[in-house]
């Protein structure tokens, strides 16, 4: 009984926040959403759904600190080195052939993967022909991003997953360290456009080379997924590289047929040119 009370609630809290601040979350995965709001309520003081909800309709600056509860921003730099290894020895040679690059890194979270994408371009020649564009529904982690802002207590693990990636040079040639943080170098940032933008809402990016968007879709249902994917398919020109994390395949999907992927269990996926 207070389980099905909890989920009414929920679904309507959903709807609410749909319906007044046009943030779809109805079409996340039950189950990871749930965990998510069940925290950020014991968190927020409100004792029920029902009660956060009337707040929340009114109320900015409660819709805001749910945005930040639903959110799983945890990134790396560099994370999982296997594939920017892949990345750098077998699409890099493919996007050299191109006089200038263009790659979307959707859901980007706090910057670190596209700062490290940054690196391993520029260390592969292609500085100053690349443009990137990096997205997420979060506009408090996109100021953190895009003031290149590193934990300084991470720098360990991070260079040790830049050396297992193939990384050419000291990592500490990247970033400045002051106090307790660590700053990304200005020449990695100026390739960059952190932007807002919304995967159940909102519409493609043009002429992609490459499109990422790691670690995002497995909190997404089966048809948010989809939406994401039919997305990239329009953004990517024949020829690009579509990247997922490394729980995500294209197996059994729609558009899977129209994509082979690189290496196996890489999940980076080619698009045919027909
Ligand atoms: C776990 S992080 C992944 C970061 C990075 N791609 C990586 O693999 O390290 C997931 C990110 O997806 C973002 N996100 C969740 N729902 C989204 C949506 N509907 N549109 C755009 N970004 C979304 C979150 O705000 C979060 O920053």
């Amino acid at each position: 009984m207070g389980e099905d009370i909890a989920n009414l609630e929920i679904r309507l809290l959903l709807e609410g926040v749909h319906q007044v601040y046009g943030y779809d979350f109805r079409d996340y995965a039950e189950a990871s959403i749930r965990r998510r709001l069940t925290h950020w309520l014991a968190e927020s003081g409100f004792e029920t759904f029902s009660e956060a909800q009337s707040r929340l309709l009114r109320d900015r600056a409660v819709f805001e600190s749910l945005l930040a509860g639903i959110t799983v921003n945890v990134t790396e730099m560099f994370r999982d080195p296997a594939f920017f290894r892949i990345v750098r020895e077998q699409v890099v040679p493919f996007l050299r052939t191109y006089p200038f690059v263009k790659i979307w890194h959707a859901g980007c979270a706090t910057g670190e993967e596209a700062y490290s994408m940054a690196i391993l371009l520029e260390e592969e020649g292609l500085g100053g022909r690349y443009r990137m564009y990096a997205t997420d529904i979060n506009e408090a982690v996109l100021q953190k991003a895009g003031e290149g802002v590193i934990p300084i207590t991470e720098m360990q693990r991070f260079t040790r997953n830049y050396q297992k990636s193939g990384g050419k040079s000291s990592f500490a040639d990247y970033y400045t360290a002051r106090y307790d943080r660590a700053i990304v170098a200005p020449e990695l940032r100026k390739n960059i456009v952190f932007a807002p933008h919304n995967l159940a809402t909102d519409a493609e990016f043009g002429e992609m080379h490459m499109v990422l968007c790691r670690n995002v879709m497995i909190y997404f249902k089966a048809a948010l997924k989809e939406r994401c994917l039919k997305l990239f398919d329009t953004s990517l020109l024949p020829g690009g590289f579509l990247c997922l994390g490394l729980k995500e395949t294209l197996e059994n999907r729609k558009l899977g047929e129209r994509y082979e992927e690189l290496a196996p269990s890489s999940r980076i996926y080619r698009k045919r040119y027909v």
